[in-house]
């Protein structure tokens, strides 16, 4: 039986992977900060094995290596899904606590979650870490698309794409391809107001894809829904 760690597995994006993965028969770690989010993950995956930490926590690794040592040998496959916006009217009203936010969720979390399960994805002999970035991290498209009050944002998955650039150099040595990846304009509780397309579709995209990847495949920011590489 295959297995996967899903972070974010609460709603969005993350619950839409954290169903479809279960209703293919993988053993599922959902990794959610919120305990009360526990029964409905339950109701659709009695089996699954949650683990319950908040990226920012300073304990991180321990939490999720604790979890995965106990209940799995290897780790087919993380996906780093779990990501923090917040929109600031006004680029001088941007803090720097406010910065330090988005980089501990959507750079330092997802680093730590990657450490502590890199272990167990080197034990699988081949396996893939997808950290779900944004074609907001494009500095290419953001030339042609300013968004203006996402700043923190963009900046953090700008960052995100260099470390799974260079998370790929180093992993992939191991047999571990690290790629990241903009699911598309996803109809989730962020959704912008360009959102054309259901968490459950970009799901099962990225399940299908993800099974096409080996070691030829390019480490760069994939389009998901369109099928194609966004310039960096
Ligand atoms: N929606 C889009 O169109 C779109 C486009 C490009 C990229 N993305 C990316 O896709 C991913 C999923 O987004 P989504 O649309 O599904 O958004 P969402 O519904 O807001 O889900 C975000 C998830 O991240 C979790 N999360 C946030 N901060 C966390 C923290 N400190 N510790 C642990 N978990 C945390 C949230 O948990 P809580 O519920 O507990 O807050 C939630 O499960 C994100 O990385 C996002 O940047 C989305």
């Amino acid at each position: 039986m295959k297995t996967i760690l899903i972070t974010g597995a609460n709603q969005g994006f993350g619950k839409a992977l954290f169903q479809l993965y279960s209703d293919k028969g993988w053993k599922v770690f959902p990794l959610i900060r919120d305990e009360s989010a526990l029964s409905g993950l339950k109701e659709i995956n009695p089996s699954c094995f949650p683990i319950l930490a908040d990226l920012r926590d300073d304990d991180l690794i321990d939490k999720v290596t604790k979890v995965l040592s106990e209940q799995c040998d290897t780790l087919e496959l993380l996906i780093n899904n779990a990501g923090y916006v917040k929109k600031v009217e006004g680029a001088l009203n941007i803090t720097s606590e406010i910065l330090e936010d988005h980089f501990k969720v959507n750079v330092s979390g997802i680093w730590n979650v990657s450490k502590a399960a890199y272990q167990f994805l080197i034990k699988a002999g081949h396996a893939n870490i997808i950290n779900v970035s944004s074609r907001r991290g494009s500095i290419e498209f953001n030339s042609s698309e300013p968004f203006a009050r996402a700043l923190p944002y963009k900046v953090s998955k700008c960052a995100l794409n260099m470390l799974s650039v260079l998370m790929d150099e180093e992993f992939s040595k191991e047999g571990i391809r690290v790629i990241p990846v903009h699911p598309g304009k996803l109809k989730t509780w962020v959704a912008p107001p360009d959102a054309d397309t259901t968490p459950e579709a970009a799901a099962l995209k990225l399940y299908e894809w993800v099974t096409k990847i080996d070691a030829n495949t390019p480490c760069k920011l994939y389009d998901l829904m369109n099928e194609d590489f966004i310039p960096w």
